[in-house]
């Protein structure tokens, strides 16, 4: 079954290439390149052994995605391309807004132009605001968003729910991610955060690497046991084995029209400080770090309800968080031996 993966250079994407390959599917990957690198395409292959069929281009251009959904024969899509910097899209929503929307709609429209109905959608957590109860299932009330890139993820579910309603014979799931994290244990392919990264665990590795001095640790005031947030870490490579899962209980639908959101996490909270600590046990490294402020817009914990996943998907996380931080700073010492 050929399945179009737009995003497919991308972070989770890429680990989403190798999963398909894995389970037999032939991915067809759609890239603009705005946030991965060519040499990514190289480590997929070496992985899987196969040439990967990659097309370089926007999600946003109609007629370009319409002919490689002819083209190559695609029965299914798992759309990834989209921009994920929490802060940039408060400080560029127009740019947010029309990338992450224009493309869902173009490729919604491709899709129905020719006759394809089975689609993944990228959804995030963040849906979630911040949660009265924990473990959050996938009937906790959606909260106004946090950010216009957190807006994004929900007004593209809304488009899918909306979509489905209209009884269009589209079967459609939306998986909410929590926080990803490692790398394929090969260390061929990983994440490429761009400058200064954002998010905690790149943060470490390359505080552990040297290349940068030490890690902040935003907040050690907040209600939790040590202090400091929680957050539901989840191996890159269980979230792209969660998209194999769903693209196989599309298939197994008898419904005409099927919407749905699921969680994929792994149901365990960790705090920063559980993370510093791991990691240090884990590499055998000392990690600098020190605490600071709250940084401003983050929740004090959030962590999956795996029900949903467990019985509807038919699965579950199996790597340990000793797995992602190990793989993590695997592909970090590849990065550092590369440059
Ligand atoms: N953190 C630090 N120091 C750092 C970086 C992060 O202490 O240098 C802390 C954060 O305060 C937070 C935790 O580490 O408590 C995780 O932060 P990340 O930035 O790695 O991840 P977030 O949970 O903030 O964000 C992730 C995704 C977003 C998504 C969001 C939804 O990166 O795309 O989850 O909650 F929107």
């Amino acid at each position: 079954m050929n399945i179009l993966v737009t995003g497919g250079a991308g972070f989770i994407g890429s680990h989403t290439v190798v999963a398909l390959v894995e389970a037999g599917y032939q991915p067809v990957i759609l890239d603009n390149f705005s946030n991965s690198e060519k040499s990514v395409l190289v480590g997929i292959n070496q992985i899987t052994g196969r040439t990967i069929p990659c097309y370089e281009g926007d999600c946003n251009e109609a007629t370009l995605v319409r002919s490689i959904l002819e083209k190559e024969s695609i029965q299914g899509v798992i759309h990834f391309a989209a921009y994920k910097a929490v802060g940039e899209s408060m400080e560029q929503p127009l740019k947010y807004y029309r990338n992450n929307l224009g493309s869902l709609l173009v490729l919604l429209e491709e899709m129905e132009k020719v006759g394809i109905h089975q689609l993944i959608f990228s959804s995030s957590c963040t849906v979630y605001g911040e949660p009265e109860h924990l473990p959050v299932t996938e009937q906790t009330p959606v909260q106004k968003a946090m950010s216009v890139y957190g807006n994004t993820k929900q007004i593209g579910e809304e488009i899918l729910r909306d979509v489905v309603a209209a009884q269009t014979p589209f079967k459609i799931i939306a998986l909410r991610y929590f926080n990803p994290v490692g790398a394929h244990p090969s260390a061929l392919i990983g994440e490429l955060p761009r400058g200064v990264p954002n998010n905690l665990i790149p943060f470490v590795t390359q505080t552990a690497a040297g290349i940068r001095k030490e890690l902040t640790v935003f907040g050690s005031d907040y209600a939790t046991a040590d202090g400091s947030c929680i957050r539901d870490y989840i191996h890159v490579m269980d979230l792209a084995e969660a998209h194999v899962a769903a693209l196989h209980k599309l298939g197994q639908l008898q419904e005409r029209s099927f919407y749905d959101e699921v969680n994929v996490g792994t149901g365990v909270g960790n705090s920063v400080l559980e993370i510093v600590e791991s990691f240090q046990e884990i590499s055998k490294v000392p990690l600098p770090y020190k605490i600071g402020d709250r940084r401003s817009g983050d929740i004090p914990q959030i962590y999956a309800d795996v029900q949903k996943s467990e019985a509807f998907l038919g699965w579950k996380a199996s790597r340990s968080l000793k797995d992602s931080l190990q793989d993590a700073w695997r592909w970090q010492q590849k990065l550092a031996a590369r440059s």
